[in-house]
């Protein structure tokens, strides 16, 4: 059987990770627990999650000519990723997160600096448009700049192809970005984001969240709850789907990019809506029993074995 075509428009970042018992405060220095350097980024975590799912993923990005460029190439290449649209920005670095994890609560912070990312152009994204037009699904997120990233949504419109949109980092979308976006896959936060609120309190349940997501025009909706699973809502469906069950959560970050990796190969392999997110959720749930972000990311068999196949 052919591999399921998976085009993704997103940033890589390398992550920069400290273990602490607690933030510092402005002005304050703290020994923290553990350091580790790794790839990451939201599009390309979810394209790694969709590589070791066994998906032919096509990821457009742009990284710096710099070590840590040559580690997000490196790492491609042993996932068996293509380099083809990995453009490189001579002149910015890689972009980076520097990511704070609270060691009992397993809470993070992170802040990106976007570096190379921020100056992928929408020539660049149309240049890669027979890869996203021959694909079985189109996933992108916002921690790109925003003209490219329409662009890429629109060139998949056009073509036919599905639309994921999993909007994170939490920002505002123009509805008529939302009005194309066939699966809105955010979590309470982003969604709280984009209908323009300030807190979850002012829905009466996850449900009114997603209607009002629904209203702009997106065709389904997946809000994203962590260990609580996610709620769906689309054309004759309204499903809560719970987590799987997990031994020890170790780290969660990254988890809702394995679940958006996940996600979107169970859909471009024809799989029905509420199965694709089970199928993300088994993701998410064997990504946060492991250190780090992109190295987090599940292998087929891995999945297949919790789903019980
Ligand atoms: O979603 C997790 C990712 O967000 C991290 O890998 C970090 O790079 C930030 O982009």
């Amino acid at each position: 059987m052919p591999k399921a075509k998976v085009s993704i428009l997103g940033a890589f970042v390398t992550d920069l990770t400290c273990r602490t018992d607690r933030m510092a405060k402005w002005g304050e220095t703290i020994l923290g627990n553990a350091f580790k350097l790794g790839p990451g980024g939201k599009g390309s975590n979810q394209a790694v999650a969709a590589a070791r799912l066994e998906a032919d993923v096509g990821l457009i990005t742009k990284i710096g000519k710099d070590a840590f460029g040559e580690m997000a190439k490196k790492f491609y290449l042993e996932q068996g990723m293509s380099l083809a649209r990995i453009y490189e920005d001579p002149e910015e670095t890689s972009a980076t997160a520097t990511i704070i994890i609270d060691e009992k609560t397993n809470e993070n912070s992170i802040i990106v600096v976007q570096g190379a990312a921020a100056h992928l152009t929408v020539e660049e994204v149309e240049a890669a448009q027979s890869d996203i037009g021959s694909a079985d699904i189109f996933l992108t997120q916002l921690e790109l700049p925003l003209a490219p990233t329409v662009r890429g949504i629109e060139l998949a419109q056009a073509a036919g192809v599905p639309i994921i949109l999993n909007p994170a980092p939490a920002l505002p979308v123009p509805p008529e970005v939302l009005a194309k976006v066939d699966y809105l896959t955010p979590n309470e936060t982003e969604a709280v984001t984009l209908v323009g609120k300030e807190s979850l309190d002012q829905f009466r349940n996850v449900e009114q969240l997603a209607d009002e997501l629904l209203a702009f025009g997106v065709r389904n909706v997946v809000i994203t709850l962590g260990e609580k699973g996610a709620f769906v809502k689309g054309p004759g469906v309204t499903e809560h789907v719970p987590a799987f069950a997990v031994d020890k959560i170790v780290e969660t970050t990254g988890a809702g990019d394995a679940f958006a990796g996940g996600f979107a190969v169970a859909l471009a392999e024809k799989k029905l809506l509420v199965e694709a997110v089970r199928f993300g959720c088994a993701v998410a749930g064997i990504s946060v029993t492991r250190r780090g972000t992109a190295p987090s990311m599940p292998y087929r068999k891995e999945v297949d074995a919790l789903m019980g196949r």
